[in-house]
């Protein structure tokens, strides 16, 4: 008779993140996905849970600090699973309170037996080595250089590093009084929009439907139109999990509206973008995004917003928005809105917005400590 078989289940935070790292570093897999799933396997109990939770996240986004911060010591190339336990050995000795001998001997526990006397030795370099002189900004807050330079080209360097640096931060939760977890940034776009009771409204990206189901609470009717049917459904569920009244799910392609012309009092246009204004809450995100990715956005956020022009009823106002504010992906978008449409000089609310190009705005994460979003917005003349 065969022994049943289980497989083994690692026992500590430790030991659970560095699961969930190997899966993330070695196979691309989704920070948020593997830790699910290894969470879900575990014995830990809540406060390992959020142990491990911090440390997953924590290491993957401070990896290219991490690497650099072991790399002083180490003059041989590592294999991948010891890079990552230094990775981890480094992130708990540089960014948090953990006393160093535990988050050293309990990282290398987790080495392979022919392995720890190196990893031992390294980390507890690290640990004596707390002065560190980083050799550029790109690498001190663990970014690619080309997300630091392209920010930087666009926003100002200090500015740009101010945003990095607070997107390496927890993000806030803010949740609405219907229950739907939404950040106020993306909050202050549906003011933007000003839905009316009445109105009639067209959110033509609107998946998972946080702004959909905001616009509808003003007793506005939103035609909520997602490209894909599994996308759609995510907004279906959100109307029927916040209770929102007066929305309308469709699937539909928003570069070829099948909808009547003219016929919306307003439209939204939440596009697709790079995401570098929500890095905080996508751990990984920064080392999947690719600098081409822009390119190929910005010509679909050009077609998008192309074809939602002529949903707009004449009088009625158009709004874009996205949350990155690379010029590419927002002034030079909203350059391409035609002169049937007059731009509407966005209020700054006391300090909620920056000014973005001519009539746009935008808020960066360090302003309220919320995502960073740029919004555009038009009223159709004719
Ligand atoms: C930034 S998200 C929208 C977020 C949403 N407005 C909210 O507040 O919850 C952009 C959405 O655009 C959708 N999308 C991408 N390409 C599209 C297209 N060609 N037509 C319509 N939707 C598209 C994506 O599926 C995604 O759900």
């Amino acid at each position: 008779m065969s022994a049943k078989r289980t497989s083994p289940q690692p026992e500590t935070a430790r030991a659970v993140a560095f699961q969930a790292l190997r899966r993330i570093e070695q196979q691309g897999a989704f920070a948020n996905l593997v830790l699910d799933g290894v969470l879900t396997r575990s014995q830990l109990d809540e406060q390992d849970r959020r142990f491990a939770t911090q440390l997953v996240y924590g290491t993957t986004r401070m990896r290219r600090a991490c690497d650099h911060l072991v790399d002083r010591f180490v003059v041989r190339s590592v294999d991948d699973q010891i890079r990552t336990l230094l990775r981890l050995g480094a992130y708990q000795l540089h960014y948090l309170s953990t006393p160093d001998h535990a988050a050293v001997s309990e990282t290398v526990e987790l080495a392979p037996r022919k392995a720890r006397g190196f990893v031992n030795a390294v980390l507890r370099k690290v640990a004596s080595q707390s002065a560190v002189a980083w050799p550029n900004a790109a690498t001190e807050h663990s970014y690619p250089d080309w997300i630091v330079e392209l920010l930087s080209a666009d926003i100002g360097a200090e500015t740009a590093q101010a945003a990095l640096e607070h997107m390496n931060r927890e993000p806030s939760v803010h949740e609405r009084s219907d229950g739907y977890i939404q950040d106020p940034a993306s909050q202050w776009v549906c003011d933007i929009v000003g839905a009316q009771a009445g109105d009639t409204i067209l959110d033509c990206c609107a998946a998972p439907g946080g702004k959909a189901t905001l616009l509808a609470a003003s007793g506005a009717t939103v035609v909520a139109s997602d490209r894909r049917f599994s996308r759609a459904r995510l907004v279906a569920r959100n109307v029927v999990r916040t209770g929102a009244d007066g929305v309308s799910v469709v699937v539909a392609d928003a570069t070829a509206l099948p909808l009547r012309p003219a016929t919306f009092d307003r439209v939204l246009v939440d596009a697709p973008c790079s995401g570098l204004g929500v890095l905080r809450r996508r751990a990984d995100a920064r080392w999947r995004i690719d600098a081409d990715g822009i390119g190929r956005l910005s010509r679909l956020q050009k077609e998008i917003l192309g074809a939602s022009t002529n949903q707009v009823a004449v009088g009625g106002t158009l709004v874009y928005s996205v949350c990155t504010v690379t010029t590419a992906e927002t002034i030079e978008i909203a350059a391409t809105v035609g002169d049937d449409f007059e731009p509407i000089d966005i209020d700054l609310g006391t300090g909620r917005w920056r000014r973005h190009g001519d009539h746009g705005v935008m808020v960066l994460p360090q302003d309220h400590d919320t995502d960073a979003m740029s919004a555009f917005a038009w009223k159709r003349i004719r």
